[in-house]
Formats: C-alpha cells, sequence, structure tokens
C-alpha cells in the first residue's frame, strides 16, 4: 500500500538516506548492524520496496509479478535472445553431450573444447588475436585488473565506470585517478599529473549501463597516445547493439585496433552469463596465468557457453539486428524526450529518466509498476547522490504496441506526480 502522507514519505527519505549509518555502529557484536538494519522491511511493509522481486515468468518484453503482467523496460536482454528456439535448443544439445557443469578452474581441469572454440569466435568477432572466457563479467573484470596493475601503475578511471572496476581495483596494488565522466580533458588532467615513467591503463566503459550515453574513444585514443596510456574498454553494453552487427563501441568508431582492450558479458545482449576479455596474444595469456577469477573460480559451464555460441552465430548471422534495435532505442528516446523527462545523454537503448531525488524515484517506480511497467529503479550508491533515475531499456524484441503503452504509462504517471 502507497501511503502518500507527507510524513511516512519524510520518514522514509531519511531513513534512506541515512542508511549507510549502521556501518558506524560500534559493538562487540559484529551482527548488530544487521539486526538494526530494517530498511529494507519498512519499505516492504509501504510497498515501495523495489529489489529482489520474484518474478513468476520473464519472458522478454513481457514478466508476471505476483500474476501481473508487465511491460518489461529494466532488462539487459537487448537481443530478446534468452527466449530464441534456437538458443533453446543449442542448450539443451549442450547439456546432452557435456552435462551441467566443468566441474573445476579453468586452470585444472575445466578447460573445454567449447570454452576455446568460443574464444576463438569471440576474438574473430570483436577483431582481436586473442579472447579468454570468465564465469561472470564480474569475475572478467576483476581477473583482469588483479593480473595487471601492479605497485608501479596507475589506473585512471571514467567516474561512472562500473561497480565491478572499482572493485577488482581494491584487489590490486596500483593508484587510482578518477576523471570527469566523459570529460577528456579532465582525462588529461589526469595523465599531465603522473609520472612518465608509471604504467597507465585509462578504464571507460563503452557505454554506460545507466545513463546509456557513450565513451568518445576517438578523442581519449588521442590522449593516450600522447602519453603513452594504454585503453580498456567494459563494453558490456556495447556488445550486441553498437558497431556492425553488435561488434561494440569500439568497431562504431571504427577503432577495433586502437583500443588495446575490450571486455564483454554474456548476461546482457549474448543471453547467458560470463564474460571475455579480447586483446592481443601475450596480454590475454599473461592475464589468464595471474588472473585470480580465472585460476580460482570454476569455469563457466556448457549450457551457459552453448547459450553464447548460439547468440553469437545469430548476431553474425543477422547483422541488422543491432541496426533495428538502435532505431527502435531512438524512436523511444525521443518520446520520452517530447514528453519532457530528462533523458540524459543517452544515445543508446538504454534511456534513463532522470529524477534526481531518490524518493521520488522510488515513487515514480512504484506507480509505473502499479500501472504495468516494470523499470530499475536506481538510487545511491549505484548513481551518485543527487542523480537518482529510472533506468530503462528497449528490447529488440518489444513490439511498437507495447512501448507505446509503456510511454503512455509514463507520461500519466510524470504528469501525476508533477514531474513534467
Ligand atoms: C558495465 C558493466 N560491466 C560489468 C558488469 C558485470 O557483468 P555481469 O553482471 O555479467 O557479471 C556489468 C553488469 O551489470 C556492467 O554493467
Amino acid at each position: 500500500m502507497v501511503s502518500d502522507g507527507n510524513e511516512i514519505l519524510e520518514i522514509l527519505s531519511s531513513e534512506i538516506k541515512g542508511r549507510f549509518g549502521v556501518f558506524r555502529i560500534k559493538s562487540p557484536d559484529i551482527f548488530e548492524k544487521c539486526r538494526r538494519f530494517n530498511l529494507a522491511d519498512k519499505a516492504r511493509e509501504l510497498g515501495l520496496y523495489p529489489y529482489f522481486l520474484e518474478f513468476e515468468k520473464n519472458e522478454g518484453p513481457i514478466a508476471y509479478i505476483n500474476g501481473e503482467k508487465k511491460i518489461m523496460l529494466g532488462s539487459n536482454n537487448y537481443l530478446g535472445l534468452t527466449h530464441h528456439p534456437r538458443v533453446k535448443e543449442e542448450v539443451i544439445s549442450a547439456v546432452k553431450e557435456y552435462g551441467t557443469s566443468a566441474t573445476g578452474s579453468r586452470f585444472l581441469n575445466g578447460t573445454l573444447k567449447l570454452h576455446l572454440e568460443l574464444e576463438e569466435e569471440l576474438a574473430e568477432f570483436v577483431k582481436k588475436e586473442k579472447a579468454l572466457v570468465f564465469s561472470t563479467g564480474y569475475q572478467t573484470n576483476i581477473g583482469i585488473l588483479s593480473a595487471l596493475l601492479g605497485p608501479n601503475d596507475y589506473i585512471i578511471c571514467d567516474s561512472k565506470c562500473h561497480a565491478s572496476i572499482i572493485d577488482a581495483i581494491q584487489l590490486g596494488l596500483a593508484k587510482k585517478v578518477n576523471f570527469r565522466h566523459n570529460d577528456v580533458s579532465s582525462l588529461e588532467e589526469v595523465l599531465k599529473s603522473i609520472e612518465s615513467d608509471k604504467g597507465k591503463l585509462i578504464v571507460v566503459d563503452g557505454v554506460y549501463s545507466m545513463d546509456g550515453d557513450i565513451a568518445p574513444l576517438p578523442e581519449i585514443y588521442e590522449v593516450a597516445q600522447k602519453y603513452q596510456a594504454r585503453i580498456f574498454v567494459d563494453d558490456a553494453h556495447g556488445l550486441g547493439v553498437l558497431g556492425y552487427g553488435g561488434r561494440g563501441t569500439a568497431n562504431s568508431f571504427d577503432m577495433d585496433d586502437r583500443v588495446d582492450l575490450i571486455m564483454g558479458t554474456f548476461s546482457k545482449s549474448f543471453a547467458s552469463i560470463g564474460g571475455f576479455v579480447a586483446g592481443d596474444r601475450y596480454v590475454v595469456d599473461f592475464i589468464q596465468h595471474f588472473g585470480r577469477s580465472i585460476i580460482f573460480s570454476a569455469a563457466l559451464p556448457p549450457p551457459a557457453l552453448a547459450a553464447v555460441r548460439a547468440s553469437l552465430h545469430l548476431m553474425k548471422e543477422n547483422p541488422q539486428m543491432a541496426e533495428e534495435l538502435r532505431k527502435k532505442g531512438e524512436k523511444y528516446r525521443n518520446e520520452l524526450k517530447s514528453i519532457g523527462l530528462d533523458t540524459g545523454n543517452s544515445q543508446t537503448p538504454i534511456v534513463p529518466i532522470i529524477l534526481r531525488d531518490e524518493v521520488m524515484t522510488i515513487l515514480f517506480w512504484k506507480r509505473l509498476f502499479d500501472e504495468g511497467v516494470y523499470t530499475n529503479c536506481v538510487i545511491p550508491p549505484a548513481v551518485p547522490q543527487g542523480q537518482s533515475l529510472l533506468r530503462t531499456s528497449v528490447m529488440l524484441t518489444h513490439e511498437d504496441s507495447q512501448l507505446e503503452f509503456a510511454v503512455e504509462k509514463i507520461h500519466k504517471v510524470a504528469k501525476e506526480l508533477g514531474v513534467v
């Protein structure tokens, strides 16, 4: 039950803002902070809890929650391949042939023929010498950065890089410096301040997961050259979406050979789970032998590998899919803009509705949910303070009528809450 009472909202608002205070609690019982953390329960009681919801079914553009049908506007299944008949068939065949698990780490007994074949195909897809497959995208970033970064190195990170990159850096010994989001002059200032004999790795997302904007790779490359810095692109959201047939952000700028390392996840356009890094053979080979997450964690299992392979084949055989998705995204984005909503600098099928205030974002999320539209409710720490947003994304498999329905409901709620 949503209450419109200002009092309840004020209490919720102050609790949301103060939620990290539990980490400052001093107690000999390490669980005391857990006992005192009751914000999630309070939000659930108010019917305003947008996380860990139970989906009875998620069929791509449509999902079912509590027996109710929702238009899914919060998925990373950009090409809609999770329910493609060929992907499902190939997964079933792989289970029949190889079983359900790789039963160990890639390092010891877990490397299957399927891993190696997929690595060859992925390397060719992104035009690199060698690729290496990991068990999740998160682990891919952990593996790459834990291997590459030593005490003589600097990592120069866009301030909106994904959390997996931040976590990976914390594992290593390198020094981290941020530059302002997508601001090449800020990047240059940082590079200028670093001693010339230090190793330097610039890390950017190709497409930013919350804002749907794109890293300015040509300008980043110019600056990187000047300061002898290497470039690593996390293209979790660019692969399948940008470039020819979905070959990613670097490809969209015709810069496949000028970006040093590309990583991708399989949990988005590739309809599976896992991740990979691609680059020069000697660099990827080094990551393979020093990346902690590939050595100390079990290998990606056959059904997940088969789903990626089938999705990759579909992308290669149907290069028009990425283009159609981009057009669909553009039409949807223009419609949100014409309503008067702030969609930031989105240039992709990821279109944020920027609301800034956390409580307003939760209320907007809930009203849309009740109207039959599911979006992602994004508040700090996923975004900086004061930049809360609803993350929406278009899939190739959305029908026009489904997107029209969603836009109509977004408009209705935006008017009702005084956002437009
Ligand atoms: C930019 C980016 N990098 C890495 C990851 C981690 O990938 P995965 O969720 O597949 O582990 C994500 C996932 O949300 C992401 O958005």
